[in-house]
């Protein structure tokens, strides 16, 4: 028997990807053109794509982080409504998010894992720490660490790199009585993987809320579609008054 999300008030898992930022104006990964800003993702989000060229890599990076500081981009209603949950659901709530932008926190929310990494974050090649970055990065910018010149990449999950934080997520998801996922198209594993896990190994009730049915559409128990602003309060308000 599976727990009805309106009766139980257990902890809560929601996994988030591009499209809860996509009103806020940062574009998602797999739009119509299949670029991401106009760079094939395997050049701009894999090893090899760096090795290759990492002027470019950077470059492309600092135009992330630079966007973060716009006006414009604001945590939209769907963030602000996670948060919202989070303070007022009695069990704890984690947010699992596939997104390198830091507007979850910007909107509230506290718990929140990037499990692809953070674009405000860098990570030393040579001593391996990780540091705040809010600067352009470069092959002359040594790292805060060990001086090392050039030693800085951004801390972001490439393709073929292992995500952050496997172990904490996965305790979650096996012991939440509800799970969410939110604006991804569930393309990329292990995240894509996650509700299929909830469903071979709980009882937990499992929820879509996309703009359109994603490829694991079928494992979810309930699919509600529409843009992340709209649907997401309402569910929220929904569970908070149940
Ligand atoms: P995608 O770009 O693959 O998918 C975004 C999803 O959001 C799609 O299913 C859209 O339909 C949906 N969407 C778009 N606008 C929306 C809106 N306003 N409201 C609700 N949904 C909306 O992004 P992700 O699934 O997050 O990884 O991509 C996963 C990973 O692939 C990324 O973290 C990144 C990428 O390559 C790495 O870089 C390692």
């Amino acid at each position: 028997m599976e727990e009805s999300p309106k009766s139980s008030s257990g902890p809560i898992v929601i996994l988030t990807g591009a499209g809860i930022s996509a009103e806020s104006g940062i574009s998602t990964f797999r739009g119509s053109s299949g670029l991401w800003e106009n760079h094939r993702i395997e050049d701009v989000a894999s090893p090899e794509g760096f090795a290759r060229n990492p002027e470019l890599v950077q470059r492309f990076y600092n135009g992330r982080r630079n966007q973060l500081t716009l006006e414009n981009i604001q945590p939209n209603a769907a963030h602000k409504a996670l948060a919202k949950l989070e303070q007022e659901w009695p069990e704890p709530v984690l947010i699992v998010t596939q997104n390198i932008d830091p507007l979850h926190e910007r909107g509230g929310s506290k718990n929140v894992l990037h499990m692809h990494g953070e674009l405000l974050k860098s990570r030393c090649q040579a001593c391996e720490k990780v540091f705040d970055c809010n600067e352009d990065l470069n092959s002359q910018t040594p790292c805060p660490g060990c001086q090392q010149m050039g030693s800085l990449r951004p801390h972001v999950v490439w393709f073929g790199e292992t995500p952050l934080f496997l172990p904490e997520i996965f305790s979650a998801l096996e012991t939440c009585s509800l799970f969410m996922a939110i604006g991804t198209s569930s393309n990329v594993y292990p995240a894509a993987g996650f509700v299929e896990h909830i469903r071979m190994n709980t009882m937990a009730h499992t929820v879509e809320l996309n703009l359109e049915p994603s490829s694991m559409r079928s494992n979810f128990h309930e699919c509600i579609y529409g843009p992340a602003s709209d649907i997401v309060p309402t569910y929220v308000d929904e569970l908070l008054k149940a």
